[in-house]
């Protein structure tokens, strides 16, 4: 199938007599992983909402899956999609997989043993039987990073999904996000810690104003660079995201860095930009 599996062409949001969401435009593609950042209140997780089909926008045209999302007869409440939107919302007094099964039981295209495989992924014991009551905020958020992930969606959509979650949780996260990405899933990920942003995401936009502005358009790759001088190094220390000498080649310092360049000419061209004369470029 070709074209944006998300696509929010001039949407709009008033909610409590004020406008959360003006004319926004956005289009997501198979496998690719877009990350939001904003202020608190800037209408992130009002975004999100819109494409699950929790909120109507008031105008613009809403797509998902390449199907319109809208009220009525004629709308259409996204199938195919997975969504942890703030504090997953579960059934308290049930066990995690109880309120798993339930939910399964909605759709019915996945049974228990694609329930408890993906539990155990996302490092739950299925056979725990505590009430979710009972469960720590951080299995919690496994929880519903399950429930969003389990039925293998065709768009997913997650709202501050590292919330609470420990090193080891965002380690899965990270993994299972980039597996799903590979298989062809449109990812949205809202988020107000840069950092995962940065790590997750090929493209990353800021929700200010109620539109999205562009804060990166591609995906940062990493180089190895070979300057000719020393003395350059600290000239090319902003020019990165991240970089770091790792040690003297034959011609001269070699570091890695990463940056947003598809092409070493790119890079090169940036660096000549600095007066900075490299002696090799190549992809890391
Ligand atoms: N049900 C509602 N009724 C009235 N106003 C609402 C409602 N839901 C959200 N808002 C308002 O819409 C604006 C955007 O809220 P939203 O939850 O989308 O922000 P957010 O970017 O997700 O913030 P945060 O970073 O705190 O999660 C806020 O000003 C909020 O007060
Ligand atoms: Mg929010």
């Amino acid at each position: 199938m070709n074209g944006p599996l998300i696509k929010m062409v001039g949407s709009s949001k008033r909610l409590g007599g004020r406008s959360v969401l003006n004319h926004l435009d956005l289009a997501v593609e198979a496998g690719e992983v877009v990350g939001i950042i904003g202020a608190n209140g800037s209408g992130k997780t009002t975004l999100l909402r819109l494409l699950a089909g929790l909120l109507y926008a008031d105008s613009g045209e809403i797509q998902v899956n390449q199907r319109r999302v809208a009220p009525g007869v004629i709308g259409y409440m996204p199938a195919e999609i997975g969504v942890l939107i703030e504090s997953p919302s579960f059934r308290t007094q049930f066990s995690g997989l109880q309120n798993l099964l339930f939910l399964a039981g909605i759709r019915r295209v996945i049974g228990r043993s694609d329930i408890t495989r993906q539990m155990a992924h996302f490092g739950l014991d299925p056979n725990n039987r505590q009430a979710v009551r009972k469960y720590s905020l951080g299995m919690r958020q496994r929880l519903g990073l399950t429930q969003a992930t389990m039925e293998s969606p065709r768009v997913l959509l997650l709202d501050e999904p590292t919330n609470s979650l420990d090193q080891a949780g965002v380690q899965v996260l990270a993994k299972t996000l980039e597996t799903i990405a590979a298989r062809g899933v449109a990812i949205v990920l809202v988020s107000h810690i840069m950092d995962d942003i940065n790590a997750w995401c090929d493209r990353v936009f800021r929700l200010e104003g109620g539109t999205l502005t562009v804060v990166r358009s591609q995906r940062p790759r990493q180089w190895r660079v070979v300057l000719r001088r020393w003395d350059d190094i600290p000239r090319v220390n902003d020019l990165f995201l991240s970089w770091q000498v790792v040690g003297q080649a034959a011609e001269g310092p070699a570091f890695l860095g990463t940056g947003p360049w598809t092409e070493a000419a790119e890079l090169m061209e940036a660096l000549k930009g600095r007066a900075v004369e490299a002696v090799a470029i190549e992809r890391a």
